[in-house]
């Protein structure tokens, strides 16, 4: 890891998320801001929490690039049609690791449960704009949308109305249209033109594979799959596969598996030994094999199951800003590593 002092602000100032282009201010509400309820649920949680997060104030640093950057960006989809499996956190804290490293990240929630969005203190009113605006609107520019969490993470923010959206889009299925709306509405953003280009995209799919998650596909260059190592997995991850296989035979020619994310897990246990020697037999059975899996890896390390993963999100915090030391930080600091060393750099 670099020496750059990532981004963490102010304790106790909830509207710290200011935006680039557009700007929560401008369009979205923080999530601290506006909720009534917010001091009951930090009461909540904080009566079972130990009081010391661990969470020391970090100074605020401009964002600087680092020099192992991607030659190309890196499009990545989070998906699993399987629900809770840790999507979303890996999304929100694997892009936090990855900005830490010096990498420009955007994050795009393509889930109407909005938890990605929630997830970084983001809640759309009915002044802003979000994805679904985005995708049903075609004068609408992606920069209009996209707004900065902090120096060199955005996102591109969803909320519960995005569920609209696939049957908007379905008469445009039959035309190829419908399957490709994310990808022509961020060819700006992600052109060589554009100085402040991603080095990585994070989409976190929703727990389907309808509409949104083929157009996730469409965009993405590769999938990683966040999964946790359960009785029935494996049964899961074929039918995922096949969704892979099918996209990349239509829409999306370069679209290739790089790795499984094992995620709350449990290392003790023996069901949990077992899935994880199964599923490495599955890969090597595939090396041979030209599928998009070919060179899937499971990454390390495996994410272990900590509460404080779980608490941040209500604090509309990625780990790194509510609990630098713990364990669930460690791990995805270094998961973020393994993810760069698949880069190819210039
Ligand atoms: N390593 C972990 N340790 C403890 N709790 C975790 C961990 N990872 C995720 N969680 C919690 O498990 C729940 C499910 O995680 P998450 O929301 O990331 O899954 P998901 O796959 O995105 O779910 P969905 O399919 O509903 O979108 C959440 O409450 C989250 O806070
Ligand atoms: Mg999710």
């Amino acid at each position: 890891m670099n020496e750059w002092p990532y981004y963490s602000p102010p304790q106790d100032t909830p509207a710290e998320h200011s935006g680039e282009g557009a700007s929560h201010d401008d369009h979205a509400s923080s999530h601290h801001e506006d909720s009534p309820t917010e001091d009951q649920v930090i009461d909540d949680v904080t009566d079972e929490m130990p009081e010391d997060t661990g969470n020391d104030p970090v100074p605020v640093a401009p964002f600087i690039p680092a020099p192992n950057r991607p030659r190309q960006t890196r499009i990545i989809a989070m998906m699993n049609q399987k629900g809770g499996v840790g999507k979303t956190t890996t999304a929100a804290n694997l892009a936090a690791a990855l900005v830490m490293e010096g990498m420009r990240v955007l994050t795009i929630d393509m889930d109407p449960q909005a938890h990605l969005s929630l997830s970084f203190g983001v809640e759309i009113d009915e002044e802003s704009y979000s994805l679904y605006d985005l995708l049903s609107d075609d004068e609408l520019d992606a920069n209009d949308v996209i707004c900065e969490i902090y120096p060199g993470l955005t996102l591109l923010p969803s909320e519960v109305n995005l569920a609209g959206i696939e049957g908007e889009l379905a008469p445009k299925v039959i035309t190829g249209q419908a399957q490709r709306v994310l990808k022509d509405k961020l060819a700006a953003v992600l052109s060589d033109e554009n100085p402040e280009k991603p080095d990585f995209v994070i989409i976190d799919c929703p727990p389907s594979l309808g509409l949104l998650t083929i157009n996730a596909l469409t965009l993405a260059n590769e999938v990683i799959v966040p999964m946790q190592a359960h009785f029935l997995a494996l049964q899961g991850l074929s039918k995922l596969l096949e969704t892979v296989q099918l996209i990349r035979n239509g829409f999306n020619a370069n679209l290739t598996v790089s790795g499984i994310i094992l995620c709350m897990h449990d290392a003790q246990t023996i069901l949990a030994g077992e899935v994880v020697g199964d599923l490495q037999a599955f890969l090597e059975g595939s090396r041979e094999a030209k599928v998009p899996w070919q060179n899937a890896v499971i990454y390390q390390p495996y994410i272990r199951r900590n509460i404080k993963l779980a608490e941040s999100p209500s604090f509309g915090k990625t780990i790194f800003e509510y609990a630098p030391t713990c364990p669930g930080a460690r791990d995805y600091e270094t998961l973020a590593q393994s993810v760069l060393a698949q880069s190819v750099t210039s």
